[in-house]
């Protein structure tokens, strides 16, 4: 089987994206958006600013957009479902908080879509083994997880392409480290429409190109490394974290991310909140010290998020609404995915 995983170099996947962000803003309608999270904790900052807003803002602009939550994921590199059922109904939380809204945007679990799950056959003949031995985020991921490898984490490119193809999307919202997947998604696509007749889009991945909010310490904000602000913190878990975050001894406030990376992620914070720069912020704190920064941080994160944990609290006492919300998005997928199913099986010639 011809291998192309690597024909895809970044520089490529970069210009594809660029390419579809333009011609998104022209014809916003061509194009189905499909991205989702893993429901393995609470959402946070760094999930609102770096995936989330992008999300509402195709919403918003005509994309016709789908949230997977995607719950089977969450086996891939864990040996546990505990406290999944919470985590899921939270993140419907604070996706509708941040602004997406269900009736244009399906949110829903890929364990419901039986059909979406049924592609992987057909798509698991389309891949060789070397190709998903190869696959950087599948072994980065077994790195972590100090597991072995297991079946569902070597095919995890593949069931993403069935997450992605089984409603045809066509752009996928993605950070670099998914990219090695889209790749896969679209070679699947490719192989099974050269095999079978043309059934399925070849996806792109849109890069985002928001500035990154940091974790409170200067590294990626994970809620494994404890330096998220999470979106459902009351305002006073929310200082208390700022307060106890590392900054350093020197008094003036500068913002330097090489070495000063605990004041400048406070920076930072404060300035994707408030609309204002690092720099400006800094220059106003200046001799006031690192006490005076954690205090306008607290402000400019407990402003910002102020709205979205309104909307949270009422949604937290509505809990019917959301379970109606997810089966009304399970139901619409499920008529996407039985659709594309049907389509993929006449393909195939699996008609009888
Ligand atoms: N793998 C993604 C993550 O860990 C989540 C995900 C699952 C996803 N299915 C997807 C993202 C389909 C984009 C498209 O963040």
């Amino acid at each position: 089987m011809a291998d192309t995983t690597n024909v895809g170099s970044f520089e490529a996947s970069l210009k594809r994206s660029n390419e579809v962000r333009a011609d998104l803003a022209v014809h916003p309608e061509k194009y189905r958006m499909l991205t989702g999270d893993r429901p393995t904790g609470r959402l946070h900052m760094g999930h609102l600013f770096g995936s989330i807003q992008h999300r509402v803002e195709l919403q918003n602009a005509g994309v016709q957009t789908m949230v997977l939550i995607a719950d089977y994921q969450v086996i891939t590199d864990r040996d546990t479902t505990a406290n999944i059922q919470d985590n899921v109904y939270n993140m419907v939380m604070d996706y509708i908080a941040a602004g997406i809204d269900p009736e244009k945007t399906p949110i829903y679990v890929h364990s419901a879509i039986p059909a979406c799950n049924q592609l992987m056959l057909p798509f698991l003949s389309l891949v060789s083994e070397a190709e998903l031995q190869r696959n950087p985020t599948v072994k980065a991921e077994m790195e972590a997880s100090g597991h072995q490898l297991t079946g569902l984490l070597l095919t995890y490119p593949v069931h993403q392409a069935c997450d992605i193809l089984f409603c045809k999307g066509n752009v996928v919202p993605v950070g670099k480290d998914q990219l090695p997947h889209i790749e896969v998604t679209r070679k699947i696509a490719r192989a099974f429409n050269e095999r079978y007749g043309n059934v399925f889009p070849e996806p792109v991945g849109l890069l985002s190109d928001a500035i990154e909010i940091p974790g409170l310490d200067g590294r990626k904000m994970s809620k494994s490394y404890g330096n998220s602000i999470m979106l459902g913190a009351t305002p006073e878990e929310t200082a208390k974290l700022i307060k106890k975050s590392q900054t350093d001894s020197e008094r003036r406030i500068t913002f330097d991310k090489e070495n000063r990376p605990g004041v400048s992620a406070l920076l930072t914070t404060a300035a994707l909140c408030t609309g204002r720069t690092e720099q400006d912020i800094a220059e106003e704190i200046g001799d006031a010290g690192a006490g005076a920064l954690k205090k306008y941080v607290t402000e400019s994160v407990n402003n910002y998020l102020a709205p979205h944990r309104e909307r949270r609290r009422e949604l937290e006492a509505d809990l019917d609404y959301i379970k109606d919300v997810l089966h009304e998005g399970n139901r619409k997928a499920n008529e996407i995915a039985n659709a594309t199913l049907e389509e993929v099986r006449e393909a195939m010639g699996m008609v009888y």
